[in-house]
């Protein structure tokens, strides 16, 4: 029998339980394990009487039984609560004897919340594929409201999951729904002091297809009648137009994004309760409007760089009654054309969104005047391939590992948001004066249209391929787990100093290669624990590779712990030529020196007496420095390129890193 699982711990935010283990450390002699998750919740006692089971309860994803991955979320879980968790590895011949159960037991007291803001949630108006909600604002708010979040369902489907959007206002427009389909919807509020409990759960219906909009102007006829009762038939009629016209413009929006809707499902969140992000796409939600900016408050200083649409400038931004702000301005070149003006604006709506310190802050845009523009706060130190290119080996590894739990912490942002970066990379992070690193570079568009990277093309679109993963190259599968890779690639980028991934190899060979399971050696000076987690971000299987929330946790202990930082692996060369896997790359010393554009250093190379690819590959970081590789750039890079004539078969040791 196998025996329980190893190293059980839970993560929790205000929607989600995380919990994560390690496989056991004896699988019982077999490849079959799958993992099932049990719950008890327990009273205040803490005695055994007092607790009963609380699968039905709560929401497992995937599911709470025949888990196959190291992981499961779990929604819906109530405040104040302690729960038990009982985690059993099972496997084919698990219940043929043996009496006592591998398990492994946590026990997690969720968060207190406070009680819920919200009342009364009501129906306004429905379509056949919106429903217009309200409630009343709360009376005593111990802490400011920043906004509203509201869940839904569809009831007859609530194991497919929720999806959930966000307002400022006390109204929202759900949109997106089925017609003739009964939601159920709750609101909670959101403060400084972190998201209060539900509201009740209220159900409503879509209209039906059929009647269509006139169903519509019935119902709110009846509900604006009902509300106002004896006012006059003027404010009726107003109220009559303005809702009717807000809904055409939903209705409209929707069919035009109704295809990218369908595309867009399988490409769903991996925790889908916790989506808040809406595709600028697919949703016409009023409430979201980004902040329009009055130009005369805007002072452009100079040109900083040339975006995919026009200049980047720096400036300032002024603020009644507060200080002047330094910023970045991304502007829209005159003679564009509507769709070029949309996708230009649609990475601010897509900014406009977050809110989080890794994550560059959008201030506003100014769209009613000429040139249209994108304002985000400035990052003095820029993007963060060139910054670590010009300050090559000048940071120490808390630093750089501070950087890495920067991005982290950002993509786990996006990742409980339900928004997939789909070109995360060092060069679209930006980085300030105090080394904080914050992700930037939002709208897919751009990522369509890359021209800074030259691209591969599959299927009509370009991919960064360096950077991406290889299920998302080959057949589109995009997802929280294909931006996991590219973190790995970004790692490896910080941790190199902004060397270029693979090196001078062709696109075609990087996705052969990786297809081969060759994955890029340990950079010069990188820490072993860094280089594993890097190969566990590049797991084929994109279920194997770990979550945002868990590196970001990583991270943070090796931070805390630096000492674990503390073994390299710079004598990680090869123990024999028989571990090498060739070099199909390179024939001879000068081809390969030329292909990473160091052929000045052919001639030492060779009165060395390293005339061989084999020789080379077997030199260490003395031998380098010896023959006169005394430019630490250069050294850098022939010490990368060496380890790559042995690009390594993918090895992760599970002692290293656990998802
Ligand atoms: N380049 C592009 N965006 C930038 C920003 N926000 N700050 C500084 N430089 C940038």
């Amino acid at each position: 029998a196998p025996s329980a699982p190893r190293n059980l711990i839970f993560l929790i935010n205000e929607t989600a339980l995380f919990l994560t283990w390690s496989p056991p450390s004896d699988s019982g002699g077999r490849k079959d394990l799958t993992y099932n998750i049990m719950c008890q919740r327990c009273g205040a006692s803490g005695g055994e009487e007092d607790c009963e089971p609380c699968e039905t309860d709560l929401r497992f994803v995937p599911r709470p039984l025949g888990l196959t991955g190291t992981s499961v979320a779990i929604l819906d879980f109530a405040t104040h609560a302690n729960y038990t968790f009982h985690v059993e590895t099972v496997n084919g011949v698990s219940g043929l004897g043996g009496n006592t159960r591998p398990l492994a037991n946590i026990t997690v007291t969720t968060d207190q919340t406070g009680p819920s803001l919200v009342g009364v949630v009501r129906k306004d108006w429905a379509s056949d594929n919106s429903i217009a909600l309200s409630w009343p604002e709360a009376e005593q708010q111990p802490n400011v409201i920043l906004d509203y979040e509201i869940k839904y369902y569809d009831k007859e489907q609530e194991q497919s999951g929720y999806s959930s959007t966000r307002t400022k206002a006390l109204s929202v427009i759900v949109t997106g729904l089925k017609p003739s389909t009964v939601y159920v919807f709750h609101v909670r509020a959101r403060t400084a002091a972190g998201f209060t409990a539900y509201s009740d759960t209220f159900d409503f219906s879509t209209g039906d297809e059929d009647s269509g909009m006139a169903a519509d102007h019935g119902q709110v006829l009846v509900v604006v009648t009902a509300a106002v009762g004896g006012f006059s038939l003027l404010i009726i009629l107003t109220l009559f137009f303005l809702i009717t016209g807000r809904c055409q413009g939903i209705i409209k929006a929707q069919l035009k994004s109704e295809d990218k809707r369908r595309a867009d499902f399988h490409n769903a969140p991996p925790f889908p309760g916790i989506k808040t992000y809406v595709d600028p796409d697919t949703y016409e939600d009023p409430t979201q409007a980004v902040h329009e900016i009055d130009p005369s408050r805007i002072r452009i200083e100079r040109v900083i760089g040339a975006g995919e649409f026009g200049e980047v400038c720096s400036g300032r931004l002024r603020t009644p009654g507060q200080k002047e702000i330094p910023v970045a301005i991304k502007t829209l070149k005159g003679g564009y054309v509507e769709r070029q003006r949309r996708d230009f604006l649609r990475e601010a709506s897509i900014v406009g969104q977050f809110d989080n310190p890794n994550i560059i802050r959008l201030e506003g845009v100014v769209t009613k005047s000429r040139p249209v523009m994108i304002v985000v706060e400035y990052m003095r130190n820029g993007s963060l391939d060139s910054f670590l290119r010009q300050h090559d080996d000048h940071f120490t590894l808390v630093q750089l590992v501070g950087m890495l739990h920067g991005v982290a912490s950002g993509m786990a942002y996006l990742s409980d948001m339900g928004y997939v970066h789909r070109d995360l990379a060092a060069r679209n992070v930006l980085v300030d004066e105090g080394l904080v690193c914050k992700v930037s570079d939002f709208g897919l568009s751009r990522v369509l249209e890359d021209h800074t990277e030259p691209a591969y093309n599959t299927m009509g679109g370009k991919i960064p391929v360096r950077w991406t993963a290889p299920e998302a190259i080959t057949y589109r599968k995009f997802s929280s787990a294909s931006d996991v890779w590219s973190y790995g690639i970004v790692m490896w980028e910080v941790m190199s100093y902004g060397e270029r991934p693979y090196w001078e190899m062709s696109n075609q060979d990087v996705i052969l290669s990786i297809e081969e399971g060759y994955r890029l050696p340990v950079p010069m000076d990188c820490p072993g624990v860094l280089h594993q987690l890097m190969l566990h971000c590049w797991q084929k299987e994109r279920g194997q590779r770990p979550h945002f929330n868990s590196v970001v946790s990583f991270l943070d202990k090796l931070i805390r712990n630096p000492s674990s930082l503390l073994t390299l692996v710079d004598n990680s060369f090869p123990e024999s030529p028989e571990d090498m896997p060739g070099y199909p790359l390179f024939i001879s010393i000068g081809e390969w020196l030329d292909s990473i554009k160091m052929s000045q250093y052919k001639h030492q190379f060779l009165a060395a007496g390293f005339t061989t690819l084999d020789s080379v590959s077997t030199m260490r970081i003395e031998d380098i420095r010896r023959i006169g590789v005394s430019l630490i750039g250069h050294q850098r890079r022939i010490v990368s390129s060496i380890q790559s004539l042995r690009l390594q078969v993918l090895t992760v040791q599970h002692n290293g890193f656990h998802n």
